[in-house]
């Protein structure tokens, strides 16, 4: 009775353990940086003279208005470490490309 108490007490405790071995690794394992070009091969609707801040401020309005990732739009992993951001492949990007140069026109048929 005693040994097996024993062993229950061990057991959880290297269950424990071993749980947090694998959570510390995990929350402090340093995340891949960001891929994010500084400049820019395939923007259709967009100055191609946008800086970098502008065009990040625009892209993060993109993902919190339409509550995605970049990869909902971009051919890119959800850490944004690997895939291009120049392709074309995702169609949300089309069509927001699309959204996007309606809301150009629109804008500059305003101006006097
Ligand atoms: C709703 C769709 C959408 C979301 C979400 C989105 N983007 Fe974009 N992104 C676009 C479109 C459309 C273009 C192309 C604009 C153009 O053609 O002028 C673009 C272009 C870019 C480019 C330029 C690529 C090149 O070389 O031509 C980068 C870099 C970029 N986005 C980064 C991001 C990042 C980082 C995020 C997340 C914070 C993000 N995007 C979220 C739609 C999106």
């Amino acid at each position: 009775m005693q040994t097996h108490r024993l062993l229950c007490a061990l057991l959880t405790l290297t269950c424990a353990s071993l749980a947090a071995q694998q959570s510390t690794p995990a929350a402090s394992a340093t995340p891949k940086p960001p891929n994010i070009p500084d400049t820019f091969t395939n923007l259709k609707v967009l100055p191609t003279t946008v800086s970098k801040p502008e065009l990040m401020t625009i892209m993060k309005q993109f993902s919190a208005t339409f509550k995605v990732r970049c990869s909902y739009c971009h051919e890119v992993s959800d850490d944004l470490s690997e895939g291009s951001f120049a392709s074309d492949t995702k169609p949300a990007k089309i069509e927001a490309r699309k959204l996007m140069s309606l809301i150009h026109q629109s804008t500059s048929s305003l101006k006097p």
